[in-house]
């Protein structure tokens, strides 16, 4: 969705540009159609400009590093309503240029708003609904002239799930609005801030404070109040400070994010390694999913295929029921059929995915209490209103496409499976992961760039797995489909013949993902592709007779169940990335997508 960035300072900066990018940076995969600054000076003249396309690019034609001021608003663009254009790009100012606001989410009355407001008088520059924000705070501005009123008048007026950042010019201070989409505050020595993300507030401060749905607050440069939107009461919130280490949002003298956080795998794995063996917490957790009638995993993109995995481990290790879902689908599929003795477990990295938070308001509207969110970032949404949490502990994740996240929930997963099948064997087994997958990664490096550069001009490359490794293949598709916009479609291995086949022409590329246990399966898969000139490319642990028949064979250096599926992960993730960079794409912000999706 939208990134959004505010900040007070108590002097006047003459660099309050460069300060504007620098939270900007960290807001791009948030979304990057549009992007704009705001710089208000102490006198309160605004200097706004903004328009369509990458931040880098409109800020060199802007100049945004040029902007000065006291007060500062930015935001980064995933479009919804209105077409990635200039008149639909945030921050807006109201009809007396007076407010400025910008916000992320969605106002899903915004047409009908438009009109009314355009019937009052107001003008509308494009059909973006954080003009229409802008606006609707404006017409009760125009009546009570005190911005903290008319946010509260504007509250009861703007319907759908949103957050936004708002300023009158000639006023001080700035005021920031949560309902259904992320904020926080950010504490500093001469300033305050807020944005819709913990990753852009961290370059300035680790002193910061989650806003919970319902409230807003009112922030100076050394002073803060958070209130209810309903009755304008004061809310006590204590001062959070992020422990984590905010070095890793930095490339690190990578290209990209994508390949760096590929690349620490083997390290930030650990993070979820000493979590499961460190904490009695995770103990805790799958007695009492264990007990639980059944569990349900839900998320969406990447979650969900790290839900999907853990079912397997789940039944084959844990031996337990559990019904991996989409997040969106949640409802339709088994809404009518809960008991209150089924557990929920969440599953999102950013923990702002709204399908997933969907859920949530789902589930807790009807009294379900044994809800688990297993998210990555502390302090978001889901994070905040579970009480139950298992941390993904990956540190923070830049790249839109998700990889060390992906990695940990799996292994996550692969560890509450064995506590709750009480197989200390395993893990034990999962101490290994660091070092294979560092040997993994960095074997298989080369395979993947070369193999990148034969297949840079397919126009599909199937994957096809069996068991765990299905879901390990729907990840790698979807990576392939993420940051190189090749047509990457992932299947059973077992299903292919019936029907998928018909698709395959002579040299199209199919990737067999194997452990030892279904080789057999593999290879009858592979020669149904091979006798029809498809061109077969395997990752599996050493198999001679795989070998044999595969055009391309990436060895694994491990066997076993749980970890031949995520070692075949990390191969897949280089390979996407690969594709991605042979196609002059930029595999950390690709077209179209947003790393954190916070509408319907
Ligand atoms: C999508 C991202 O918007 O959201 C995917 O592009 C991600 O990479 C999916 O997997 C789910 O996000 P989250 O934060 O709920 O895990």
């Amino acid at each position: 969705m939208c990134g959004i960035f505010g900040i007070v300072y108590s002097e006047e900066k003459n660099n309050l540009g460069e300060c504007l990018m620098k939270a900007a940076r960290r807001l791009v995969y948030r979304g990057y159609d549009s992007a704009g600054f705001v710089g208000i000076s102490e006198e309160g003249k605004i200097d706004l400009r903004k328009d369509a396309g990458k931040l880098d690019k409109i800020a060199k034609k802007l100049k945004f590093q040029e902007i000065k001021g006291k007060r500062g608003i930015i935001q980064l663009r995933w479009a919804t309503f209105g077409i990635p254009k200039k008149e639909n790009a945030q921050p807006h100012v109201d009809c007396k240029k007076r407010l400025v606001s910008a916000h992320n989410g969605n106002v899903v009355n915004t047409g009908e708003l438009i009109r009314e407001l355009t019937f009052k008088g107001h003008s509308f520059m494009g059909d973006n609904d954080g003009e229409v924000v802008c606006h609707t705070v404006e017409d009760f501005f125009n009546v009570d002239h005190n911005l903290g009123k008319s946010i509260m008048k504007a509250y009861r007026i703007l319907r759908g799930d949103y957050s936004y950042i708002i300023a009158d010019s000639k006023e001080k201070g700035m005021f920031a609005v949560k309902k259904g989409s992320s904020l926080f505050l950010g504490i500093g020595k001469d300033f305050t801030c807020a944005s819709s993300d913990l990753p852009s507030i961290l370059p300035f401060t680790k002193r910061y404070i989650p806003l919970y749905d319902g409230e807003f607050a009112e922030f100076h440069s050394s002073s803060y109040k958070i209130m209810s939107l309903e009755t304008g009461e004061r809310i006590e919130r204590e001062e959070l400070i992020y422990k984590g280490d905010i070095s890793q949002a930095e490339k690190g003298g990578f290209p990209h994010f994508m390949i760096k956080e590929i690349k620490e795998q083997p390290r930030t794995v650990n993070g979820i390694i000493s979590y499961l063996n460190d904490s009695g917490e995770a103990l805790e957790y799958g007695k009492q999913i264990r007990k639980s009638r059944k569990a349900f995993l839900i998320g969406s993109g990447s979650s969900y295929h790290a839900s999907l995995m853990g079912s397997y481990f789940l039944n084959r290790i844990g031996r337990k029921f559990s019904i991996p879902v989409v997040s969106g689908e949640f409802k339709e599929l088994f809404g009518n059929t809960l008991n209150k003795r089924d557990s929920f477990i969440l599953v999102s990295q950013s923990g702002e995915t709204k399908d997933t938070i969907n859920v949530l308001n789902y589930l807790q509207e009807r009294g379900f209490e044994n809800l688990y969110s297993f998210v990555n970032i502390p302090g978001s949404t889901l994070y905040l209103r579970t009480k139950k949490r298992f941390p993904v502990m990956s540190e923070l994740e830049i790249s839109v496409a998700a990889t060390k996240t992906f990695l940990n929930q799996a292994v996550g997963f692969v560890g509450l499976s064995a506590l709750i099948g009480g197989r200390n064997d395993i893990l034990k087994e999962i101490s290994l992961l660091p070092g294979l997958l560092e040997e993994t990664i960095g074997k298989s490096e080369v395979f993947c760039e070369n193999l990148a550069e034969e297949l840079k001009s397919s126009l599909s490359i199937y994957i096809l797995g069996y068991g765990p490794n299905h879901p390990a293949a729907l990840e790698g598709a979807l990576k392939i489909k993420e940051v190189s916009y090749i047509h990457g479609e992932a299947y059973y291995s077992t299903e292919f013949k019936h029907g998928p086949l018909a698709l395959i022409e002579e040299g199209n590329p199919v990737i067999f993902l194997s452990s030892r246990e279904d080789s057999e399966k593999i290879i009858s898969a592979i020669n149904e592709v091979r006798v029809r000139k498809g061109k077969i490319i395997s990752i599996s642990p050493e198999n001679s007779s795989i070998r044999l028949n595969s055009d391309v064979f990436i060895p694994l250096p491990y066997e076993n169940y749980t970890m031949t599926p995520l070692l075949s992960v990390a191969v897949l993730q280089l390979l996407a990335y690969y594709l991605s960079v042979k196609r002059d794409i930029d595999p950390d912000t690709p077209r179209n997508l947003s790393k954190t999706i916070t509408v319907d």
